[in-house]
């Protein structure tokens, strides 16, 4: 099974995000734009992809995130920064995320990296920018990807607050139409 680890968003938050995907297909670049968006439903915030798992691996992730979540509080974090991976200027994944993330939760990612690394989930090596995934960029045409950055910054100003109450084991099946979640467990804070 296809596994991630993450902090699932309520639908409150959901629905806010989906209303910024909506205010970004009406412009004409983006509509101009292959882009594939994230479904409303399939919104989170990705701490850490585990890629194929045996199922008989689900207790000793159990444990892991047991480990990683005890002692810590729900917290909240404040969505309201349009941003883009690898490069705002040159954008393959578009998300929102925060202008200031909460020590919470990179101390939350930094504590799952290290009970993940014996068991055979290396770290990422690269810092870590939570994030909710609104769209992939699948257009090649340079010129347009190009003017997307310029479009990306007209967006109307936002602010969502995620409640992070929890780390979920989401299994990730690959349906031809698109990925479908179900969460496998959930440790709350
Ligand atoms: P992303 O939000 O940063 O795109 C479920 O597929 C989640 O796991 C995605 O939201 C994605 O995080 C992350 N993911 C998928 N494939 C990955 C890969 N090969 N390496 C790292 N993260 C991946």
């Amino acid at each position: 099974m296809r596994t991630f680890f993450c902090i699932e968003l309520d639908d409150e938050v959901k629905e806010g995000l989906e209303g910024i995907i909506q205010s970004l297909k009406r412009d004409e670049l983006w509509r101009a734009t292959r882009v594939s968006w994230v479904k409303r439903e399939n919104l989170h915030i990705t701490l850490k992809f585990l890629g194929e798992i045996a199922p008989e691996r689900v207790e000793e992730l159990r444990l892991a995130a047991e480990v990683v979540s005890e002692g810590l509080e729900p917290f909240s974090l404040e969505l309201d920064l349009l941003g883009a991976f690898p490069h705002p200027e040159r954008p393959r994944v578009i998300w929102a995320g925060s202008s200031s993330p909460p020590p919470e939760i990179l101390q939350l990612y930094r504590e799952l990296e290290r009970e993940l690394a014996p068991l055979g989930f290396p770290p990422e090596g690269k810092p870590y920018t939570p994030h909710v995934t609104l769209g992939r960029v699948k257009e090649r045409n340079r010129a347009i990807i190009g003017r997307l950055g310029e479009q990306m910054r007209k967006i109307e100003p936002f602010h969502f607050t995620a409640e992070a109450t929890g780390l979920t084991l989401m299994e990730s099946r690959l349906d031809p139409g698109g990925a479908i979640y179900t969460p496998i467990f959930r440790e709350e804070f």
